[in-house]
């Protein structure tokens, strides 16, 4: 038994934030039967729970002084909430100035393009925000006990180059906690590359894996079927998973994302068209598309992925700013912006959360549209690894993408 799995004992352990101790979850539960051992098992509970809330408390008075600094109006006010309810993705960005976690330029696994202070970015006051969510806080978690939480697993990244800076966010983070950096590696000894297809980072102390899988649609890219128009050049194939999906099932989370490559630009204007079956859909819209594949997806997962195993993601659109139509041009902001201007929504989130609602597995929705859709100050920008070309849709490292992995360890550690 060792998965991510929604019992309550799990929670209990992972209350022990602050104090790394019940290292080995799930293999060595305490023997039920015994109350000797039961009364101890309440002991720990409460221990934990006092230094989790002495971590809590120390934490608040750390960053009391950024409190009182905090940016108004940077927040997402539409929520229903019950007290005591959270809601990590309704909130506002607050300054924090123990931020950010990892130094870009000491982790290897930060592609250059990504890197905006190795780049050039002089400012710094993006780096310092932190994601507060109304009725709660998202602890800071002590990496050592997420490493040890992590030993043995399998942590498997599918989509688009969003999903490999989210990848590498997580790397950096974990790393951190890692006194030998070289025991952490790319298990091909590959470089990370836009169009590589896999990429693995092996903790080798740890005995386990973050990895990347580049599918940028999720489902199949095929070549041109027989008898097809000469305007098509390959198709996407709406009712079929990518050919690598099979390569994603034995893992212990897994966590989705696409969306950015589901424009004209990227499809018809390369002559890419849509297929279902053997049929070419040439008229087909884009959101229309989305939405097949999706619940291909979904019946993907459902079929073919023991959820009590895999605990499966789907992280929901990333927002961009550009300040035109064609995304060429863009101005990224010194601080984040008070109002979204409509880029908290996207079809393509809204059409991730009817698909999954109608599941008949859990998969847990990371809604990170709406929290990211302030960060104008985030963005690549011109501090990429091409001069020429500014990037308002890719995020510097460190940066908002690891706001999404504190997140996603939230919910691993605290949300069944
Ligand atoms: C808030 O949520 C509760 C339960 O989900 C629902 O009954 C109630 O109508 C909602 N209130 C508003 C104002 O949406
Ligand atoms: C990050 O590390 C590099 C190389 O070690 C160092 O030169 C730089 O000052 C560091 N940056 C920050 C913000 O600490
Ligand atoms: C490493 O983890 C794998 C599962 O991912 C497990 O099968 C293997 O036994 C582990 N190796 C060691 C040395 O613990
Ligand atoms: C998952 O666990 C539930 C409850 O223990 C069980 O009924 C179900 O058969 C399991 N599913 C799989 C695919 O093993
Ligand atoms: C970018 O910002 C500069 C200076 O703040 C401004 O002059 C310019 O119009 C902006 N460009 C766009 C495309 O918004
Ligand atoms: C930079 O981008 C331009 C335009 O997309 C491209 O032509 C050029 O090859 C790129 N340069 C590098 C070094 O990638």
């Amino acid at each position: 038994m060792t998965t991510f799995n929604r019992s309550k004992s799990f929670n209990q352990k992972a209350l022990g934030v602050g104090s790394p101790r019940s290292l080995s979850f799930g293999t060595s539960r305490i023997n039920r039967s015994s109350s000797v051992s039961h009364c101890l098992r309440v002991l720990v509970v409460i221990g934990s729970l006092f230094s989790f809330f002495i971590a809590i408390g120390g934490g608040y008075i750390y960053v009391l002084p950024s409190f009182t600094q905090a940016f108004h109006g940077y927040g997402i006010s539409k929520s229903n909430d019950s007290i005591g309810d959270c809601n990590v993705f309704d909130g506002n960005w607050i300054v924090d100035n123990s931020y950010p976690l990892y130094n870009a330029s000491e982790c290897p696994f930060v592609e250059q393009g990504f890197n905006c202070l190795g780049n050039g970015r002089k400012d710094e006051d993006y780096l310092k925000w932190r994601w507060k969510p109304k009725n709660c806080d998202i602890p800071r978690f002590n990496i050592y006990y997420i490493l040890t939480l992590f030993q043995n697993k399998r942590i498997v990244f599918v989509g688009d180059s969003m999903s490999r800076s989210q990848w590498e966010s997580l790397i950096c983070l974990l790393m951190t906690g890692v006194e030998d950096k070289k025991s952490v590696y790319e298990v091909n000894r590959n470089k990370i590359t836009k169009r590589i297809r896999y990429l693995s980072a092996r903790f080798n102390s740890f005995n386990f894996t973050i990895e990347f899988f580049r599918s940028v649609f999720l489902v199949q890219h095929a070549w041109m079927p027989r008898h097809a128009p000469k305007r098509v050049r390959s198709t996407l194939r709406l009712d079929k998973m990518d050919d690598i999906s099979s390569e994603w099932v034995n893992s212990d989370v897994l966590i989705f994302n696409t969306g950015h490559w589901w424009v004209p630009g990227k499809l018809f204007e390369t002559g890419c068209y849509f297929q279902v079956g053997n049929a070419l859909k040439l008229g087909m819209s884009i959101p229309a598309a989305f939405r097949m594949a999706l619940d291909t997806w979904a019946l993907w997962v459902q079929n073919t992925i023991d959820t009590n195993r895999t605990r499966v993601f789907f992280r929901t659109f990333e927002p961009s700013h550009w300040s035109d139509q064609t995304h060429r041009f863009c101005n990224v902001t010194r601080h984040p912006m008070s109002e979204t201007e409509g880029t908290d929504r996207s079809l393509f989130s809204d059409a991730t959360w009817e698909v999954v609602k109608k599941m008949t597995v859990p998969v847990t929705i990371l809604h990170i549209t709406a929290m990211s859709a302030f960060r104008s100050d985030a963005h690549v920008g011109k501090w990429n690894d091409n001069l020429s070309i500014a990037d308002c849709s890719h995020w510097c490292l460190p940066g908002v993408p690891d706001m999404w992995n504190e997140i996603l360890l939230y919910f691993l550690l605290y949300q069944p």
